[in-house]
Order: structure tokens, then sequence, then C-alpha cells
């Protein structure tokens, strides 16, 4: 039985029906299931079974919910961070810091100074500038910051541009041609204790034939600079591995990534470490949504949610497919297209999708959203950040806030400016 599954005509998540989910805790609202979060790491664990020596990382940014990183972490995950704000949500879920993988393409001094005073247990160098600032604040704590060198082997992901990183073209890492002489400088540097290199080519990445080029590549760049010396202890092979949005698409095959990860790396002799972010939480969660209106449109009915693009962008920064289904259909379908109300066009979340019919007041899902979900969501148009249901079995709580952006209370006047102006003081009247 999957995590969100129908019983008596319900979608629930694991045993608790979405409609109490709805009616504790209101809409919009992310759902997560804590046994498809345990399942898929299991899983990624298992595909990698072969693997002697490896430490893997969950990757933050794709769901930096506390309730989430605590039960990863209790499934053996490290955490992969990109921020000095992802530092502290890890280390405040209980990830131990040698644990740790700071990835990330503009650590500021501050954060690099915080990295290394908590004691983060690698750095992936992304330019040399930065391996000797860090070099040179390492030295001033007195100690050798365990750091990689990440590498843009300039291959192609063959997923969404906005979210391959693999290219020369992209920000990301030393281009291959230059790693060996970039390498052997940052070697010398007495502050590094420099032990690796690191990959990670993109994102939603469904055919595994460009990881393995770009693993195979990281596999001569490692023997080159063997040969030349140097001993390298881990390699970071990064994460990208895509899931199933759609349900006439396959996701990427987890075994058939592992037993190309076993065969590529047989004779590297060192520990390997991963970053998976998406394929461990994306289809851990729901978008549960209310139906405000239906209304009429030109070619179709316009299906109007409480949930919009400041909640859930995906669909309108790449286009992305998501599944939609009704917490209680109805065995009927219509088309329509599914928007929320915030004030553009881009804020749609699918075009002349044929859907379970629904109507004002009933509850929906949005799938597939338990990566990159919660986490990239917006106060735009002053509504507010959605809260996170953690589901285990029959429980449930809420593991965040609804934030409304009144309570963020951030905006205030400039001290030249007062209501004595001619404005009313909207708090006094
Ligand atoms: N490691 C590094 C260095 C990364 O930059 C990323 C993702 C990951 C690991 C995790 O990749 P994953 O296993 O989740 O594919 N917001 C976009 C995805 C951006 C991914 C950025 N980097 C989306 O919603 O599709």
């Amino acid at each position: 039985m999957t995590a969100f599954h129908y019983a008596d005509g319900v979608l629930h998540a694991e045993a608790v029906p979405l409609t109490t989910i709805g009616t504790a805790v209101r809409t919009p609202a992310y759902v997560y299931s804590a046994k498809a979060l345990r399942n898929a790491a299991r899983q990624f664990q298992a595909a990698l079974a072969d693997i002697p020596r490896k430490h893997i990382a969950f990757a933050v940014k794709a769901n930096p919910n506390r309730a989430v990183l605590y039960l990863l972490a209790k499934e053996g995950f490290g955490a992969d961070i990109v921020s000095g704000g992802e530092l502290s949500v890890a280390r405040e879920a209980g990830m131990q810091p040698g644990d740790i993988i700071y990835s990330g393409t503009g650590k500021t001094r501050s954060e690099l100074v915080d990295a290394l005073d908590a004691g983060v247990g690698q750095f992936n160098i992304e330019l040399e500038a930065e391996g000797e600032l860090l070099s040179a604040l390492a030295i001033e704590r007195g100690f050798r910051a365990p750091a990689s060198l990440r590498i843009n082997p300039d291959i192609d992901a063959c997923t969404h541009a906005k979210i391959t990183t693999g290219r020369s073209t992209s920000k990301f890492g030393v281009p291959l041609g230059d790693a060996i002489a970039i390498y052997e400088r940052l070697a010398l540097l007495p502050g590094l204790d420099l032990r690796g290199i690191a990959v990670h080519i993109g994102s939603q990445i469904v055919d595994i034939a460009p990881l393995e080029a770009a693993y195979t590549c990281i596999g001569e760049l490692l023997a080159s600079l063997r040969a030349r010396g140097h001993t390298l202890t881990h390699v970071d092979l990064g994460g990208g591995l895509g899931v199933s949005y759609r349900e006439s698409e396959a996701g990427a095959d987890l075994e058939a990534y592992g037993a190309m990860v076993a065969r590529i790396t047989r004779n590297w002799n060192v520990t390997l470490q991963f970053e998976p972010g998406r394929c461990i939480a994306a289809s851990a969660g729901v978008l549960l949504t209310q139906v405000t209106w239906v209304k009429p449109g030109a070619e179709q009915p316009f299906v109007i949610l409480d949930a919009a693009m400041n909640d859930f962008m995906r669909p309108s920064l790449y286009d992305a497919w998501h599944e939609f289904s009704a917490v209680r259909p109805t065995g009927t379908r219509m088309t329509a297209d599914i928007v929320g109300p915030v004030c553009e066009s881009g804020d749609t979340f699918a075009r002349a999708r044929d859907i379970d019919s629904v109507g004002a007041g009933d509850l929906a899902v949005i799938h597939t959203v338990g990566a990159y979900g919660a986490t990239m969501a917006s106060t735009y148009n002053c509504r507010a950040l959605p809260p996170e249901v953690l589901v285990d079995g029959d429980r449930f709580a809420v593991v965040s806030d609804r934030l409304a952006v009144s309570a963020v209370a951030r905006h205030r006047l400039a001290p030249w400016q007062s209501y004595a102006q001619g404005i009313d003081d909207p708090v006094a009247a």
C-alpha cells in the first residue's frame, strides 16, 4: 500500500484521512508521510548495498523541515548544505556536524567561519579563491579544514535548463581541464586537508547515462591525481536522481544507478558520498488544498485553488507537471485549468488537464511535492507561508506553522515617516 491511498472513498496519508487534516489544520497545507520518507531512505541505501564505504547526505535544500531531517538522521543520513541557514536547521534537527557536507557556489566568509567553528565534516570547494580563504580561516583556528574540490565535467544532464549544473557554461565547480592544476595548488595550502573530489551535474535526472559519463570522468581524474602522488580518500557523487511526477513516466531506476556506481567505482578505494534530495522526499509529500471557485473559462473552466504559486512554485518556475486528485473523488471527470488566486497568469498548476470533477469547497491534492515544495514557498501577494504536517501511522502533527505575513512583523516606517502626517495611525485607530 502506498503512503497516499484511498480508503472508503477518501484519500489518506497512511492511516489519516486528509479530510481530518483539512479540518484540523485548514488549507493549503503540506502533508508528509513518515513511512514514505523512511521507505525512500531505505530504498536508496539498499540500492547502494554493494558500496563498501559510503556516506549519504540528504540535500537539505529539498526539504529543510526539522521533523524530516530528524527522521532522516535516524535513518543514518547526514546533510548536504549550501548556506549558513541550512547549517543551523541541520544542526537544530540533530545532524552531527561531522556528517555535514557544505556545498555551494558562494559561501561567504562569515558562513565559512561559522561552518569551521561548528566542525562541518567536509567543505566542497567551488573555486580556487574560496579554497585559499578557507585555508587561511582554518589556520587562524589551529586546524586543517577537510575539503574536496568540485569538478565541472561539462556534461549535459539532459534535464530542465534551470536545474542543470554540470555544463561548462554553468557557475558550478572548476572546469575539468583546470582541475589538476587547481587541485595541486590547493593541496599545498597548509590549512586544507584536501582529500577528494566532488561532482553534481544537475537534478531530476531520469536517464542515468549522463551520471555514468560524469562519474567516468571523475574516475579518470582520480587516477591522474593519484598518479601525481596525491592521496584521495573521498569522492562525492552528488545527487540528482529524478522521480516520477507523472503517472505515465518513470523516475530514475535506483537499482540500475546502484549497479552502475558499484561498477564504475569498483577500484576507486575511497569513501563515496551521495547527496540525494528529491528522490528521498518528493514522493513523500502532497499539498492539500481546497477549491475556492470553479469559474467558467473560454476553453475550459478554471479550478481556482486556495494554494498558489507562492505556496508551490515548481509549475510556474519549471513548467513542472504534478498530478492532481480530489480527496473525495466522485468518479466523474472534468477538463480544467488548475490555478491559484495570485495575480499572475503564471499562477497555473495545470492547463486543460483531465482531472477528478471538483466543485467549490472540495478538498484536493497536488502530488509529489515533498521536495522543493514548502522550502521554495514565499509570501508573494502577502500570502501566508503554508504549514507542514507530518503523518506517521495514525498520528499527525503540525511540524511547521502557517506563518502570516503580519506574524513576521518585518515592515516598519522609516524614522522620518509618521502617522501624524495626514494618515491615521492604523494601530491607534
Ligand atoms: N547536491 C548539490 C550540490 C545540489 O546542488 C543539489 C541540488 C543536490 C545535491 C540535490 O539534488 P537532487 O538529488 O535533489 O536532485 N528547485 C529545483 C531543484 C534544484 C536542485 C538544486 N541542487 C526543482 O524544484 O526542481
